[in-house]
């Protein structure tokens, strides 16, 4: 007969991606009854995703089956924030008993005071990756604490669109994200070879994401900007997991259409309880540089119909245009504005907005 102790030393080893605690130690695993050789459990998620419950319940069926059960019974819900709150507690508790234990670092962790704005939209190239690090750099501007992970793992743009050319550096084992204007960026982008495309299926990237929180020193930052792939896809959903926290903003062009399309990337900000921080509309309109009038070749109005109908406001409208950087300058980036532009300014007004939101 197998004994709830045997269970306990069998699972100790699957560790909670949010916490990096083994599930155990973290109480996720409960209600485990054995009857003869069926054993029946119930796994509390701290990340809600189908890719993680597929890992758990092939870690969990294997380790048991190893022990001589014939059939496991597993069942999935996810944490409350009242066990995240009492999860929390329990490690602050622990850390203080081992007075030199190693501080729980993780950015991931609501009570470390991180904020997180993650930057989706409903379809492709509307220009979130734009808006995120010209975002970004004007947060930075502002003083503040800035870091942006490029959660576009298969389609990472970030490092190009901010002209990095360095990789990041290791402090022990933990990975040191370069710097660039005052922001700390995180991308796929470092660590694949010769632009090499990237092949890996759901799970993996979701453990590549989770990694970009956990194995990456961020320092001090305040906030961290999440570049989202378009779309509702897995990585959205993960991202909406893992930070629950996270509030968003919505990227879309003023077409109808785009804005459409994207109200059903608010809609699933909505429905994970992620805060909608507003909308930026992109690509609004082009300003004539001789005579100043505005044309606006892609429609009018989808930014604006967009935030009523998510209920939120119109952050911000970014004209057409590219930064007039020179390759030649040492800070060349080709998607950054500076502050001392118009589209700059904008962004630095859009930055005032969201801090104003934040309080
Ligand atoms: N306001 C703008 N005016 C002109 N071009 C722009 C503007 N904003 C973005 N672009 C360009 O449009 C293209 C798509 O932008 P970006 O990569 O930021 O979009 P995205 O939504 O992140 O795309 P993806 O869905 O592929 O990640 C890029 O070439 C970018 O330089
Ligand atoms: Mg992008």
């Amino acid at each position: 007969m197998i004994v709830k102790e045997q269970i306990w030393e069998s699972l100790k080893h699957i560790e909670d991606p949010v916490y990096r605690r083994n599930m155990i130690e973290l109480n996720l695993i409960r209600d485990i009854l054995v009857k003869e050789d069926k054993v029946s459990l119930t796994v509390l998620l701290t990340l809600d995703s189908e890719p993680r419950k597929a890992e758990l319940k092939k870690d969990i069926e294997s380790a048991l089956k190893a022990l001589g059960t014939n059939e496991v019974h597993i069942r999935f819900r996810p944490v409350s924030d009242y066990e995240r709150a009492e999860i929390s507690k329990q490690l602050e508790d622990a850390a203080a008993v081992k007075a030199q234990g190693k501080p729980n670092n993780s950015i991931l962790d609501p009570d470390s005071g991180v904020k997180f704005i993650a930057v989706a939209s409903g379809k492709g190239g509307v220009g979130k990756s734009t808006v995120t690090v010209n975002l970004a750099v004007a947060l930075a501007r502002q003083g503040k604490k800035v870091g942006i992970i490029d959660a576009d793992i298969y389609g990472f743009s970030v490092p190009d669109m901010m002209g990095i050319e360095t990789r990041p550096s290791l402090e022990g084992e933990r990975i040191v994200p370069v710097e660039r204007f005052g922001v700390k960026v995180i991308s796929m982008g470092f660590f694949v070879e010769d632009n090499a495309p990237i092949i890996w299926r759901g799970p993996m990237l979701g453990k590549m994401l989770r990694n970009f929180f956990a194995e990456v020193e961020w320092g001090d930052v305040e906030y961290v900007l999440l570049d989202l792939p378009p779309g509702t896809g897995d990585i959205a959903l993960d991202v909406h997991s893992m930070i629950p926290h996270s509030k968003e903003i919505i990227v879309t062009t003023p077409h109808a259409t785009a804005a459409f399309v994207a109200a059903r990337a608010g809609a699933m900000a909505i429905r994970t309880e992620h805060e909608i921080l507003g909308v930026v509309e992109n690509m609004s309109y082009y300003e004539c540089s001789a005579c100043g009038t505005k044309d606006y070749v892609f429609g009018r109005g989808g930014g604006g119909k967009l935030a009523e109908s998510l209920h939120t406001e119109l952050l911000a409208q970014i004209p057409l245009g590219a930064p007039d950087n020179h390759i030649s300058e040492p800070d060349f980036a080709p998607s950054v504005y500076k502050s001392d532009t118009k589209t700059g300014l904008l962004y630095d007004e859009l930055a005032k907005r969201v801090l104003s939101r934040e309080q």
